[in-house]
């Protein structure tokens, strides 16, 4: 088979035949150009082949823009070091689900919106107990969120967008809330009511911290570093688990079930496990002298393991999001007060011999969101356990205002790939009393 471009289009020949087609190309409105392949089947009878989807758009979308040659990432057109600079998390969550960012009269109608979700059903405190104390809270994530259709049918109806409207605001509003119940789940104290008076991640921190025994007050440092942290998380394209709610909901699923499946998806260590897995390998490293020898070790393909934190599908260069989070660590531990962090250090040196290794500028292997993020999140006192979870809270917002779009989309269709078969060929049933 060989393909050659004509102006607006694709010709496909194939090989030793006279069978041909034209593929027309999509032009977004940045990025490259995209050949729309649905008639080489019907023309040529060939399906493509693309294991891990790295050379396939699955859909249109307005929402993000990653260019990964160049290290950038768009929210509506927006940079995210603008965001993550100078906005506030709820309103990159209007700005996702509108597509503009909102006056003020919009913001505070928003936020007020979202607020006034954020208690959960009074008797999903009593599903908790069906858990073991020990659960990894992403396990209670998925569960619980799982069953929050089972808590608000009310809202199921994916063609009325008055549901998928109060669904969004139930879902980034409560997730918090699960969340946090989770940890306090774990570590065997009382869930903490949401207070609708504060911000939406100094609310969760005080969710996380507060006990009923004493005042608490959150630090306004960390509430600040917090909410930049979940703007750094918020959307990220068509990743795994944004494309697993999208297959979800594709097949006309409800969006807490949809969001579950996203939860489910971000868990593995190759995605929003990895900053979990940062932390567990500065551990095992545990100092600058043993870089070396875990470098080489990363390196042998004997080994399975790797560099946590490094590496991106899409990006090839820096991740914008890595540059700021790097940026945000070192002012969070400075407002901390924490003069030597011995695991910063181990990671500022890792990530100086990697960025100098062959083996790594080969790959072109830059540090992801994940790299620094541990860090900080530690230094803010949250167990490893929940950073995951932080980012699944973070990440409900980039999930719904996926899912929003993709409902609303008139060309939308139930998600269903296709295969090589390399199985058998058919053949006969063998009765067991004859096989050999
Ligand atoms: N350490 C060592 N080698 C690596 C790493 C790494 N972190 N990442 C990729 N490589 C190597 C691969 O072994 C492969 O080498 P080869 O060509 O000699 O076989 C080459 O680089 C290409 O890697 P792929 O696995 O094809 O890259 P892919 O796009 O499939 O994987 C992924 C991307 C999963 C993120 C990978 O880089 C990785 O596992 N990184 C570590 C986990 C991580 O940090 N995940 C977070 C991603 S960001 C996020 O989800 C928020």
């Amino acid at each position: 088979m060989s393909g050659q471009a004509t102006p607006g289009t694709v010709t496909v020949t194939m090989d030793g035949t006279n069978k041909s087609t034209k593929l027309q190309l999509i032009d977004g409105t940045i990025g490259p150009q995209v050949a729309d392949i649905r008639k080489l089947y019907s023309d040529l009878g060939i399906f493509t082949y693309d294991p891990g989807y790295g050379g396939t758009a699955a859909c249109d979308s307005k929402i993000t823009y990653i260019d990964g040659d160049e290290g950038i990432l768009l929210h509506r057109g927006y940079p995210i070091e603008q965001l993550a600079t100078q906005s506030s998390f709820l309103e990159v969550a209007y700005l996702m689900l509108n597509g503009e960012l909102p006056n003020a009269a919009q913001k505070a109608d928003f936020d007020a919106g979202v607020m006034r979700h954020t208690m959960v059903h009074e008797q999903m405190r009593s599903f908790f107990q069906g858990f073991r104390r020990d659960a990894h809270p992403m396990a209670v994530m998925c569960g619980v969120v799982g069953a929050m259709s089972a808590f608000y049918h009310d809202s199921l109806d994916i063609n009325n967008p008055e549901h998928r409207r109060i669904s969004a605001f139930r879902l980034i509003a409560k997730v918090p809330t699960i969340a946090a119940m989770a940890y306090k789940y774990s570590v065997g104290q009382p869930f903490v009511y949401p207070r609708n008076d504060l911000g939406y991640a100094e609310n969760f921190l005080y969710m996380m911290n507060a006990v009923p025994a004493e005042p608490y007050h959150v630090n306004p440092i960390l509430a600040r570093a917090m909410d930049r942290i979940l703007i750094l998380h918020a959307d990220h394209e068509q990743n795994a688990s944004t494309s697993t709610v999208r297959l979800a909901g594709s097949t006309g699923a409800n969006p807490f079930a949809c969001i579950a499946a996203g939860i489910a998806s971000l868990w593995g260590p190759a995605h929003g496990g990895a900053n979990e897995a940062v932390l567990k390998m500065l551990a095992e490293i545990g100092s600058v002298e043993n870089v070396k020898h875990f470098l080489d070790q990363v390196k042998d393909k004997n080994s399975h393991s790797r560099l946590m934190g490094f590496g991106h599908r899409v990006y090839k260069n820096f991740d914008p999001r890595a540059k700021i989070m790097q940026q945000t660590c070192h002012e969070v531990l400075g407002e901390l007060g924490i003069k030597n962090e011995p695991l910063l250090d181990l990671a500022v040196e890792l990530e100086r011999i990697a960025l100098s290794d062959d083996y790594f500028i080969a790959r072109k292997l830059y540090p992801n969101v994940d790299f620094y993020s541990g860090i900080i999140l530690k230094a803010m006192g949250i167990p490893t356990s929940m950073f995951t979870v932080l980012f699944a809270v973070a990440r409900t917002v980039g999930w719904v205002s996926q899912w929003m779009e993709m409902i609303e989309d008139p060309s939308q269709r139930i998600g269903r790939p296709r295969q090589v078969y390399t199985g058998s060929p058919q053949r006969d049933f063998v009765p067991a009393s004859q096989r050999g």
